[in-house]
This record gives structure tokens, sequence and C-alpha cells, in this order.
């Protein structure tokens, strides 16, 4: 499963990305209102450094409008992918999207049904969301496991984009049940990072290690030989 950001932050985006485990990157118009500075500049930063699918909403309600927004964004950057909230309007934007070449991510989709209908207006990516399923009392898990079912029976080629992760648990969960993307708010990347039993581990390493001195003589001149 490939690990996209989802921010508006450039800040947040150079951070992760220096992890090295960064293929992409979300953005919406909730995380742009937050984000400081121009919204163009910041989408062109954060395609620029991950270097991968980047996704810039579009936000009106007309199918026609959408279309010329979804243009407008993909002239950004090479890396901008068109998002396109679902619904009827957003379903025509993204079968003219594609007709006209310009990819689309499908977002706000809630079932298995919605993708099916995502998938045949020629979404490449369809985002399946997660902690909003979870917060009015639905199994989010159960409902992406049928969305990435009911996408690899379509064979469109549509790839399945696990979203609205609020905790490690969910990047785990949409990895197993076969997302092909899992799009991660830096808070819950941070989450991922620890473990108490890492954090103990690598303080006794270093303490027994101080202990002799001469072992770190010995590394250091392991290092300059390998520079010779
Ligand atoms: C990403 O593409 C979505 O817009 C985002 O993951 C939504 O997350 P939220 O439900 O936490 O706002």
């Amino acid at each position: 499963m490939k690990l996209f950001i989802d921010t508006g932050s450039v800040a947040e985006v150079e951070e992760i990305a220096q992890w090295g485990i960064l293929a992409g990157a979300t953005t919406n118009p909730s995380l742009l209102a937050k984000a400081e500075g121009d919204a163009g500049e910041a989408i062109k930063k954060i395609a620029e450094i991950v270097q991968g699918p980047t996704s810039a909403e579009v936000v009106s309600e007309d199918p026609g409008r959408m279309v010329e927004e979804g243009i407008a964004v993909r002239e950004l950057h090479e890396h901008v992918i068109v998002k396109v909230p679902f619904g009827p309007a957003g379903l025509q934007a993204t079968a003219k999207l594609r007709e006209l070449g310009h990819p689309v991510n499908m977002t706000l989709v809630f079932s298995a049904a919605q993708a099916i209908l995502a998938a045949e207006a020629g979404a490449t990516y369809i985002s399946s969301f997660l902690g909003r399923l979870d917060d009015i009392g639905i199994d989010s898990i159960a409902t992406l496991h049928d969305v990435v079912e009911a996408v690899a029976e379509n064979s469109t080629g549509a790839q399945v984009l696990a979203a609205s992760l609020r905790n490690p648990l969910h990047a785990i969960k949409a990895a197993q049940v076969g997302a092909d993307i899992s799009t991660v708010p830096y808070k819950v990347l941070k989450q991922m990072l620890n473990h108490p039993l890492t954090t103990s581990g690598n303080d006794q390493f270093a303490k027994d290690w101080a202990s002799k001195p001469e072992l770190q003589v010995w590394m250091d001149g392991l290092v300059d030989a390998s520079k010779k």
C-alpha cells in the first residue's frame, strides 16, 4: 500500500518527505483554508516535494464549471490530480475530465455502490472515507473492504484510496483489506512512528555503547577508512 500525506501545509510535507515514505499527497478545501499563504503556490510546492500524484479539489457544484476548475488546477503542476466530489454533477465532470485526458480522484465516497459509479465514470482514484463513517457508527473498514472488492471486479483500473484516517489502526486495516493507497494526516504519520519499546531499546543501545568508549573510536576509524 502506498502512502500519501493528507494536508495543505507545505511545512508538514517537507518534514515527512524526508522519511522517504511518501508517494503522493491530497489536499481538500478545508485543509487549504487552514493553511497559510497562496493555495496555488502551496499545491505546486507540495507536488514538487512529493514528486507524485497531488490532489487539488474543485469547488463548484456545476459540472461544466467543475471541468473548467479541473483544467485550471491541472495547470498548476504536472503531478496535480483533479479531486471531484461524488454526486451526479461530480460523475458528469469526472467523465468529461477523463475524456479530456485529466486524471480524477473522486472524493466523498462512502459505499461500494458509490465506488462502482465512480469507477465507471472513469475515476483514477476513489477516495473511500473511514473516520467520517466511524463518526456515525458505521464500520468503515468493512465498507472499505466492500469498496476494494467491488472496484477490483470492475476492472477499470481505478485505485482505492483510503481517506479520512484518524489513527494508525486505520492505516493498518486499510493495508490489510487491500487499499492501494492511504492518505494519512501529519499527526497520524507521527503516531505511526512511535512504540515505547523502540524508544527504550534505542536508549539502552546508546547507554551500553557509551559505557565502552573504545567502541566509538572503532566505529569512527571504520567510517574514516571507508571514505579513503
Ligand atoms: C482526503 O482526500 C480527504 O479529503 C480527507 O482525508 C478527509 O479527512 P477528514 O474526514 O478527517 O476531514
